[in-house]
């Protein structure tokens, strides 16, 4: 057996051998060493944990794990910032991604959320002209931080997107870490409980540490590793980080009344629910106990989907949602390949098997022996049948097929300007202004800058003006008289500009 270190050549200064199948096994496999880095959310970390349910869900919901007080499942949880790369900086100005896998008796469900309860977009046909902007320029390879016109020029052309600009230009843009942090699962979902009837539902992870925040300042002498470093040292000695598990529920008819009295669409991820007519119900806990073995195998090769679900929880018609529930599968299967679900970490509970009817293909190493892959009824397999709503009022989509009619309305700002006028304190706002300016200064179109001020005077009058000051821009008065490549604007100020929107 030759040395790890040495190659095999014909004399002292002679080719190398063919023969040596050690250096070429080394070298090829290191040739092959990259798999695809994630699309969004590529620089992240996470560690294992359990999830113990507290108060039990069973009247709304009939999944197993939220049927009693004590019922647990381990689970592996992922934190992430969603534009940079994989080595790039925790502390980015971003959303925060926080995925929970909890591997239940009934299959694994995946919790794909943020640690924002809105998201930028209500139409998923955004979705990747929008990260196109926040990821760097196609020819000059410069990021926002050098160059934002484009990340703005989203944004001033996509007002819908504004609630999310005031959370990631606001003191939650850098959370000091990711175990002081909220996950939501910002979409409404369905929970179906054993007598078949629904009810919507949001989730909410509440942080047992609290929450916390850098200034743009602090953040930039931080290292890009330290929100990797805080979770991992938390663990070895032994604090280990904690969440509760909140839903927030409604009925369909509280659903309507709320589109009637208020104009909130539960299927519109800019807006949330208020929390004083919906209460937070809290149903379990959540514990990360123990750091990960191997990184790779544990964290680059997890795969969460919001369409991995148990029986009693359901997605709604939620388009966003709709959007995820085909794209997070289709980006594993070129990621990780076509059996990414056999992997240890996607796998099932130790004890539980993988049993549907796929079969074969690369790397298949859990192949499911002899089972039937093919629905027998010589050798039936027994499976749980699931109660759907299919047919439940709510459930019936009929109608042409019709674009969405994405429609700026005076109600998208009501939500945004809560937070500038009654959530965010004096500091909170200068800090957001500095925040947003210093971000700016390097957009190099004045008119991106006048429109986003005049989006930005639709939430607020004292925000757009003080902004005008730190940006010396005079913004537009609103957005009445604005056309937008994006969506229809249903406060344009005159007939004429209503037919061009
Ligand atoms: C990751 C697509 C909206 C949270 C990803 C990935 C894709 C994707 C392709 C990479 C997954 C992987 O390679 O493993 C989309 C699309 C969206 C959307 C098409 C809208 C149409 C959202 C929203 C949220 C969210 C609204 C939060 C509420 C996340 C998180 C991850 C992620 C947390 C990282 C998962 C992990 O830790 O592995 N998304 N996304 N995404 N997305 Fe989305």
């Amino acid at each position: 057996m030759p040395h790890p270190f040495e190659t095999q050549r014909a004399g002292a200064n002679g080719p190398l051998l063919l023969r040596d199948f050690h250096l070429i096994d080394l070298l090829s496999h290191f040739d092959r060493e990259r798999i695809p880095e994630r699309v969004v959310h590529a620089k992240g970390g996470g560690a294992h944990g359990f999830y113990r349910t507290t108060n039990p869900l069973d009247d709304l919901c009939l999944a197993e794990i939220f049927s009693a007080e004590g019922q647990e499942c381990p689970i592996t949880v992922r934190f992430s910032t969603v534009g940079g790369e994989s080595g790039s900086h925790d502390h980015a100005r971003d959303p925060r991604g926080f995925s929970i896998k909890f591997r239940t008796q009934e299959g694994n469900w995946d919790l794909v959320q943020n640690n924002t309860p809105v998201f930028f977009i209500r139409d998923p046909a955004k979705f990747p002209h929008l990260i196109h902007t926040q990821k760097r320029h196609p020819a000059s390879h410069l990021g926002s931080g050098d160059d934002s016109t484009m990340f703005w020029e989203y944004f001033c052309q996509n007002p819908e997107s504004v609630h999310q600009v005031m959370y990631t230009f606001g003191d939650r843009g850098i959370p000091d870490s990711w175990r002081h942090m909220h996950g939501y699962s910002g979409h409404t979902f369905k929970l179906v409980n054993k007598q078949g009837s629904w009810v919507y539902c949001q989730v909410h992870v509440r942080s047992k540490q609290g929450t916390g925040f850098l200034t743009q300042e602090e953040s930039t002498r931080r290292s890009p590793d330290a929100n990797q470093k805080d979770l991992y040292q938390a663990i070895e000695r032994g604090d280990f980080p904690q969440w509760d598990l909140c839903v927030q529920t409604m009925t369909p008819t509280q659903a309507e009344e709320l589109w009637e009295t208020q104009r909130i669409n539960v299927f519109d991820l800019t807006h949330c629910w208020p929390q004083g007519q919906f209460p937070l119900r809290k149903v379990g806990e959540l514990c990360l106990n123990e750091n990960v073995k191997n990184y790779f195998a544990e964290i680059e090769q997890i795969a969460f989907s919001p369409s991995h679900l148990i029986p009693g929880i359901e997605p709604s018609a939620d388009p966003v949602l709709q959007g995820r529930l085909f794209s997070y599968p289709d980006t594993h299967r070129h990621r990780l390949g076509a059996n990414y679900q056999q992997l240890p970490v996607n796998a099932p509970r130790p004890g539980y098997h993988m049993a549907n009817f796929q079969r074969d293909g690369p790397m298949a190493f859990y192949n499911q022996g002899s089972r039937a892959n093919y629905l027998s009824s010589i050798e039936p397999i027994s499976f749980k049948e699931r109660k759907t709503n299919l047919d439940e009022a709510h459930g019936h989509f009929v109608g042409k097929a019709v674009s969405f009619l994405s429609e700026i309305r005076p109600e998208d700002f009501n939500q945004p300007r809560v937070l500038w006028e009654r959530v965010f304190d004096d500091a909170a706002k200068e800090r957001f202004i500095n925040n947003v300016a210093g971000h700016m200064s390097t957009c190099t179109e004045k008119e991106i800058i006048r429109r986003q001020i005049g989006i930005f005077r639709e939430v607020s009058d004292d925000l757009a003006t003080r902004l005008e000051k730190a940006t010396g821009i005079e913004g537009y008065p609103g957005i009445g008289g604005l056309v937008f490549n994006g969506c229809h604007n249903g406060m344009a100020k005159d007939s004429a500009l209503r037919a061009a929107n």
